[in-house]
């Protein structure tokens, strides 16, 4: 089976390469290099003892696009990560995100269509339901007005795959995910942002090695028991999991309908100052960290209902919170000592 996976050289992607090449599948890696670099491949081949087919590409490019599918009409799946994704740098550069995000999904989808394949995950949000009054979040909850240009893009991109599926029969998985975070245990790979940090993590663990001198926590005055936000953060390798099982459901063409969404999340809700905390239990390393006001975009709360994927994935989360801080903390000083 030959998987090609965009955005694969990224965090979740790159985790996700590992466990897809771990099950037996073949890969073939599409990026552009924009948010992740090169030496990933070698993180892949030393964890795998296989280097996936790696392709140069930037999926704005429609024409680029159509060659890369015409001279692969084999594939049996594609796994579709290649896209911008913070929320803060969204609401600063909404252009970015609509072209980067909108563009690659269109020329991917319309190749599938011109070279007649069908199977197709799509990377999808929490973001999608906006802020959720109701906790833990289910699938069919409402999706709400987008917070952000990023969830807009995440909403649309999901309402785009849908109108295609009305026209054209493809069967689409969409994965909802959390906050994805940790680094796999062999710590070959892990998060390597490009510049400043957006998420709350590397900023966390790049602050503990000196490389930033505090975290700015986003607000204190939150509807939540300590007032900072509260989302439900997902080990990586938990998550990439939840790939490997969604593309074998379309693969063995066990969905039941052609368009299905999973959300994929531990099932609990951590505030800001709880990781933290958390952080600090398992680095043994006092944070610098100052309360600042609240960033634009950001819901108070969101934690998923995870049945549906257990159930139907037969999916479960395996790590806990210190398993996955304790891994973003081994892979942030292998990155600083290397
Ligand atoms: N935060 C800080 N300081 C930072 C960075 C983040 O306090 O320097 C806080 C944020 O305010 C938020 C939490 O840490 O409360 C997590 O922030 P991230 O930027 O790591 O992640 P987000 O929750 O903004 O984004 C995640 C996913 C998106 C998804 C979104 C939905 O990465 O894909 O949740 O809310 F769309």
């Amino acid at each position: 089976m030959k998987i090609l996976v965009t955005g694969g050289l990224g965090f979740i992607g790159s985790h996700t390469v590992v466990e897809l090449q771990n099950k037996g599948y073949d890969v073939v890696i599409i990026d552009d290099l924009s948010n992740a670099s090169i030496e990933v491949l070698d993180g892949i081949e030393s964890i795998t003892g296989k280097r996936p087919e790696f392709v140069e590409l930037d999926l704005r490019d429609k024409h680029l696009v159509y060659e890369f599918f015409k001279s692969n009409k084999d594939l049996d799946g594609i796994i579709h990560f290649a896209a911008s994704k913070a929320v803060g740098e969204s609401m600063q550069n909404p252009m970015k995100y609509y072209e980067n995000n909108f563009f690659s999904l269109i020329n991917v989808l319309s190749a599938m269509q011109e070279y007649g394949l069908d199977k197709i995950i799509f990377s999808s949000s929490c973001t999608v339901y906006g802020q959720g009054k109701v906790m833990p979040i289910k699938e069919n909850e409402s999706v709400k007005p987008a917070l952000s240009p990023y969830g807009n893009t995440k909403q649309v991109g999901e309402e785009i795959i849908i109108d295609l599926a009305k026209v054209y029969p493809l069967n689409a998985i969409l994965l909802r995910y959390f906050n994805p975070i940790g680094a796999h245990e062999s710590v070959m790979i892990g998060e390597s942002p490009l510049g400043v940090p957006y998420n709350l993590i590397p900023y966390i663990t790049q602050t503990a090695v000196g490389v930033r001198e505090f975290l700015s926590i986003y607000g204190d005055d939150y509807d939540t028991p300590d007032g900072t936000c509260v989302r439900d953060y997902i080990h990586v390798v938990d998550l990439a999991d939840a790939h490997v099982r969604a593309l074998a459901r379309l693969v063995n063409k066990e969905n039941t309908d052609q368009i299905e969404a999973f959300n994929v999340g531990n099932g609990q809700g951590y505030s800001v100052l709880e990781l933290v905390h958390s952080f600090e239990r398992v680095s043994g390393i006092k944070l610098n960290y100052k309360i600042v006001d609240r960033r634009p975009g950001d819901v108070d709360k969101a934690w998923a209902d995870n049945t549906k994927a257990r159930e139907v994935l037969g999916w479960k989360p395996t790590k806990t919170l210190d398993d996955m801080l304790d891994s973003a903390w081994k892979w942030e000083q292998k990155v600083r000592n290397s």
